[in-house]
């Protein structure tokens, strides 16, 4: 060691004029250490100070010793440094402490000090301080302390941004409940396995049911829904297009059957898979006995017709029929009876016959349209068939019959239906299709009776026909009328039609009642 101002071992600094010569071993030690190794006497003078208290101080050995040892302590520590020093001195023990010391500079740096007494031969002959410069520790822990404190203030911001928009969140959903418990629809909310997690306030007016009866419960057997529809039919139908509308019967709670119309929408989490669906029923039941109450009463419109019609052609079968028939005879036996009339007379007489016979033919085809004669006689099989003889015969419309030999006849009101729809399927062919041809199928089977009019025309405009809009366009009764009669009957009219042509087909359902009574009302 080449430092002859350093640190001189213990015995070295007992023995003035050998300071200046440390010995090999312990001094070298200390002298290459990194840490302050500061020895003081009991007067508190600097006696030894090392090349690490000089790098850490700033001041050389020579600056150093000699000087009190407070000059590397701040004032406001050094009477608590100078109790710790008397507090060792008297014999007691101290850890190791973090404190303050100043440099030559003035500035304060971070220490870890450790003190211990200096003896010399047993004898107490002042301290050792041994100092390690932790500024940079105390940095890093300080930054680290910062960034924590920093991190700590921004979660408890995030913290309150998140919560705040929660409470907006939650404020909105309150808001937005409120808003569907506006709705008079019932409007349900149900998970994957078709249990409810939302039941609004109209689904408790409609069906009774309190939001927490039907929490966790399947509206299907809540309800008693009718169809009964499976939970996987639902979820693949909406998987498919989304959305679904049916219309349901329902049980509410007080018992009672209603009819609701009911839409059905997907719903996905925000990875996009389904996470269940909303329903939304709307009570239709007002409507659908409306509905009813409509077709009866149109059914009985159409029966009161076709008795009135039938009336008025027995009518004028009877009376003007019969009158003019009388009249015609007269002026026959008049033309007869009467020789040498002036041939002006004669002639009027011989018109006059004419026209009465014209008259009676008009009639006859009148009342024969009003009611055809034949269908109350023979039934609806051979009635057609004369009919639609006539029919060819006028309209030059070539007509093929398919009717099953087996078709017996059936209640009188039926057979008007079926004569009726085939007479203005017809009509309608003759008036727009501009077909040359047409085809006639009535058939039978155990559980129906199907009857289709088929032509090779030009077709029509379906979606008008099928939704009643005229948009501009006049819609006759002709079409409706069939309709209401196959549905007096609870059959089903279908109309295809395209640009080979139309066939309107007409199902009639036969009731146990209908069955018996098919071959037996020949009213
Ligand atoms: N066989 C057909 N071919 C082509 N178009 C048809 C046919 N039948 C009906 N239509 C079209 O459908 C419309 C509605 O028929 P519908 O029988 O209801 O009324 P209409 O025949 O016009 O009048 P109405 O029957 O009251 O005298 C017709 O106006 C016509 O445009
Ligand atoms: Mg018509």
């Amino acid at each position: 060691m080449s430092n002859p101002e350093g640190v001189r071992d213990r015995s070295a600094a007992t023995k003035p004029g050998r300071s200046d010569d440390p010995p090999v071993g312990l001094a070298s030690t200390v002298e290459s250490a990194d840490d302050a190794i500061i020895t003081q006497d009991l007067n508190g003078l600097i006696t030894s100070w090392n090349a690490g208290a000089e790098r850490m101080f700033g001041y050389s050995p020579r600056e150093a010793r000699g000087q009190p040892i407070s000059i590397l302590i701040p004032v406001d520590i050094q009477e608590a440094e100078a109790a710790i020093c008397k507090r060792i001195l008297s014999g007691e023990r101290v850890n190791h402490y973090e404190t303050v010391r100043a440099k030559s500079t003035g500035a304060k740096m971070d220490v870890s000090v450790s003190i211990s007494v200096l003896k010399e031969k047993s004898k107490i002959v002042g301290l050792v301080t041994i100092a390690r410069d932790i500024t940079t520790r105390k940095r890093g822990e300080r930054a680290a302390y910062l960034l924590e404190k920093r991190g700590q203030e921004e979660l408890e911001a995030r913290t309150r941004q998140f919560n705040a928009a929660l409470a907006k969140a939650n404020q909105e959903l309150a808001e937005h409940i409120e808003l569907l418990d506006l709705a008079t629809d019932a409007i349900v909310v149900l998970n994957t396995t078709g249990d409810v997690v939302f039941w609004n306030q109209g689904a408790e007016r409609l069906y009774g049911w309190t939001r927490k009866d039907a929490l966790g419960k399947s509206p299907q057997v809540l309800l008693q829904t009718d169809p009964p529809l499976q939970v996987e039919e639902i979820q693949e139908t909406l998987y498919r297009q989304g959305h679904w509308e049916c219309e349901l019967t329902q049980t509410t709670r007080d018992g009672r059957r209603i009819t609701v119309a009911s839409r059905f929408l997907s719903r996905r989490d925000q990875a996009g898979h389904p996470s269940g669906w909303l329903q939304i029923c709307t009570d239709v039941t007002r409507r659908k006995n409306a509905e009813q109450e409509l077709r009866g009463l149109s059914g009985r419109v159409l029966t009161l017709r076709d008795e009135e019609r039938r009336r008025i052609a027995r009518e004028l079968h009877d009376s003007a029929g019969q009158v003019l028939s009388a009249a015609s005879i007269n002026l026959a036996l008049l033309e007869r009876q009467v020789v040498g009339l002036p041939p002006k007379v004669s002639r009027l007489i011989s018109e006059s016959s004419n026209l009465i016979e014209q008259a009676v033919n008009e009639i006859r085809t009148i009342s024969y349209l009003l009611h055809p004669p034949l269908l109350d006689e023979v039934g609806v099989a051979r009635a057609l068939r004369v009919y639609v003889e006539g029919f060819s015969e006028r309209s030059k419309i070539k007509v093929a019959l398919d009717i099953s030999p087996e078709l017996g006849r059936f209640s009188r009101d039926l057979e008007i239906a079926i004569f009726r729809i085939i007479q203005e399927g017809l009509t309608n062919i003759h008036r727009h299709s501009r077909s040359s041809t047409a085809k006639i199928t009535i058939h039978k089977s155990p559980t129906e009776l199907a009857l289709m009019v088929e032509d090779r025309g030009q077709g029509m405009i379906l979606p008008m026909i099928e939704s009643g809009d005229g948009n501009g366009t006049r819609l006759g009764v002709g079409i409706r009328g069939m309709r209401e009669r196959v549905q007096q009957f609870g059959g089903q009219l279908v109309i295809r039609s395209g640009e080979s042509g139309t066939a309107i087909e007409c199902r009639f359902p036969f009731a146990e009642s209908d069955k018996s009574s098919a071959h037996s009302s020949a009213v």
